[in-house]
């Protein structure tokens, strides 16, 4: 049984609140940028073409890519979190479509009806991998493009390693895997999985970013409002405070006079549906 396949963490749509959905759209910029600056080239996209952007969020990646297809063009967002789904449908103000959608289930898209599927920052969430790169297939045109981000476990971002060391120096009655399930693909396992669900021309490269932030405080709203609130989810009040001191102390020898840096690693992958 591989990573993709086996049993996941799971991953809840019900922590989500109004204020997490508000304070992701504010400070979403390290996922936008790296949609922008990589993801969305590697699609080499084209005005009139027809794009999905499944797990959008609140849309600002999809606000762009609609920029790129022009008004000839069709790009339609889904995402499951419907707090989310309302900003981006208030972003998008008729210039994207918006829908309530997982990726498990695109059944509200015919055949072949896309150019380019994307998913940014989402891959990693998605509990049935295997069943939403068959919609992401089926919806896509002969020839049509995908490509998404995910994490890698064999390449945690620096955060994990950081829970990991703060959990234990909390003494909290947990595991680091129970306060921060492990997501996401092993680079090696994701070739595999394109193929069985029928893409060609498979191009995979690791990609590392930098954030610098200037307050523990500021790192825990980003990861709770990007992980619509399964960030610490397993602990109580008292426990979370434990471990916010936890993370404090463990990063204050780190700390620059901006701030600490933190790496993140995503795989950005690329594939086809075949001609025929
Ligand atoms: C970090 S956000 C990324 C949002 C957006 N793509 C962006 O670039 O800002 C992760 C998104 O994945 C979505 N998501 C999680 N599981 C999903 C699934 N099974 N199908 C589709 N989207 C999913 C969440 O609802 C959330 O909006």
């Amino acid at each position: 049984m591989t990573a993709a396949t086996q049993s996941r963490p799971s991953i809840s749509f019900e922590h989500d609140t109004p204020e997490l959905a508000e304070v992701y759209d504010q400070t979403s910029d390290r996922q936008f940028e790296h949609g922008k600056n990589v993801l969305i080239p590697s699609l080499n996209l084209q005005p009139g073409e027809h794009v999905l952007d499944v797990g959008a969020g609140t849309g600002r990646l999809a606000e762009y890519v609609a920029s790129i297809v022009g008004p000839s063009g069709r790009v339609v967002a889904v995402d499951p979190l419907p707090l989310r789904v309302d900003l981006a449908r208030r972003r998008a103000n008729g210039r994207f479509e918006v829908s309530v959608a997982q990726a498990e289930d695109l059944s509200a898209f015919p055949d072949e009806s896309f150019d380019a599927v994307y998913l940014n920052s989402v891959f990693h969430w998605v509990q049935d991998k295997p069943r939403a790169l068959a919609e992401a297939r089926r919806v896509l045109r002969k020839g049509g493009r995908i490509a998404l981000n995910t994490q890698n476990p064999d390449k945690p971002h620096d955060l994990r390693y950081l829970v990991e060391e703060a959990v234990t120096a909390a003494g909290l009655p947990f595991s680091a895997e129970q306060v921060q399930p492990t997501i996401g693909v092993p680079q090696t396992e994701l070739e595999p999985l394109l193929t069985s669900a029928g893409f060609v021309d498979y191009a995979a490269t690791l990609h590392s970013f930098d954030t610098l932030y200037s307050e523990v405080d500021e790192l825990i709203a980003l990861s709770t409002s990007s992980s619509f609130g399964n960030f610490l989810a397993v602990l109580s009040d008292d426990e979370r405070e434990r471990l916010r001191l936890a993370i404090e102390q463990v990063l204050e020898p780190k700390r620059s006079s901006g701030g600490f840096n933190l790496t993140r690693y995503l795989t950005f992958l690329t594939a086809r549906k075949p001609q025929d």
